[in-house]
């Protein structure tokens, strides 16, 4: 069976962002492939979050992919700093990345000024702790939002430095997209970002949703319910797009044309069907949460599993290296 690895950061709570663009497809792969999702607290230490928060933060992210449908009996999941190889995979591959291909990651420069009192190295570095992620269970497959697709390039880029120098060792992971690559947030002017809080939150209430969605852009140039509207430039339209049935999206769409059908309206209609996917995702959490030693058992057994497959590529990658004996 071909192997799938991803992740994510528990920074904040997971939003639809991370639904449409991610776990969907974490979901939907679990069924063909031997899939590894990993909590990467590791990559959390970059924006020095608090000790108590971090933990809380883990469980509630692992709650948050479980909820939304990974299934721990299929797939393996698993928190990174529970598998001590990710590290010692990461500083080889520190020194099988040029500074250079490092140089170009944009994300380096949006999180640098996000943060500008703590630029560490470890932004700068981020990626190759991402590709050792990836490369450490030889995945060929990675499902993840467009934002990461540099990060994808500069881990080929490595893989084919370090198999031409070892030999054959690695696959190059390709990037597996979605259908919904780059959610846009509720500002509908930049992407849905944990850090930008223009977020919908996966665990938010109907009425958490709709307070947000009350104050949310729409179509700019729709000051008044009489005015005309083009649903194709409207950021909810799009939101709709994701949520709700063609024959309702058609409905929509002629009604905001005509305007016969307003944005609180509009608005509406898409929270009740939002809700139709976090209403339950919302109660499995539940269910989660008020079972901790559940989790734990859940979390220990991905991680058992991920260290052994762990350890099998780094007897291979030490050997290779010389850092054994072949
Ligand atoms: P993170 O935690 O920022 O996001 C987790 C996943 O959600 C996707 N995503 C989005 N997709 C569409 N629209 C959006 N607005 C949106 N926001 C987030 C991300 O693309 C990602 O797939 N560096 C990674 C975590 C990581 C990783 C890995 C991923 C670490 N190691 C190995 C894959 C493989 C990150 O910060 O994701």
């Amino acid at each position: 069976m071909a192997r799938i690895m991803s992740g994510v950061q528990p920074t904040g709570n997971l939003h639809i962002g991370n639904y449409l663009g991610a776990l969907v497809n974490w979901v939907r792969m679990q069924q063909q492939f031997d899939a590894f999702y990993c909590i990467v607290d590791l990559h959390a230490l970059t924006q020095r979050p608090e000790p108590l928060a971090l933990q809380r933060a883990v469980r509630e992210v692992a709650i948050g992919v479980l909820a939304s449908g990974v299934d721990p009996e299929r797939a393996t999941l698993f928190v990174q700093s529970h598998v001590p190889q990710h590290s010692e995979l990461g500083w080889i591959l520190t020194c099988m990345t040029q500074l250079g291909d490092l140089n170009r990651m944009t994300q380096f420069k949006d999180k640098s000024a996000a943060q500008p009192e703590n630029i560490n190295a470890g932004l700068f570095t981020y990626p190759i702790l991402q590709t050792a992620d990836i490369v450490l269970y030889r995945a060929d497959r990675v499902p993840v939002g467009e934002d990461q697709e540099q990060h994808l390039e500069l881990a080929r880029e490595t893989v084919r430095r370090f198999n031409g120098i070892y030999g054959e060792t690695f696959p190059e992971p390709q990037v597996v997209r979605s259908e919904a690559p780059r959610v846009m947030g509720l500002d509908g002017e930049t992407k849905m970002s944990k850090s930008r809080n223009n977020e919908i939150g996966l665990f938010e209430t109907a009425d958490e949703t709709m307070a947000k969605l009350r104050a949310a852009k729409t179509d700019p140039a729709r000051l008044r319910k009489s005015d005309k509207g083009t649903p194709e430039v409207c950021n909810i339209f799009k939101y709709h797009g994701f949520f709700t049935g063609q024959a309702q999206r058609d409905e929509i769409a002629a009604g905001c044309r005509s305007a016969t059908l307003g944005c609180v309206d509009c608005k509406k209609m898409l929270a009740a069907n939002l809700e139709q996917v976090k209403g339950p995702i919302r109660e499995r959490g539940a269910a989660l949460r008020a079972d901790p030693a559940r989790l734990d058992e859940i979390l220990a057994a991905g991680a058992a599993k991920a260290r052994a497959e762990a350890e099998k590529t780094m007897a291979l990658v030490r050997s290779r290296i010389g850092l054994r004996a072949p």
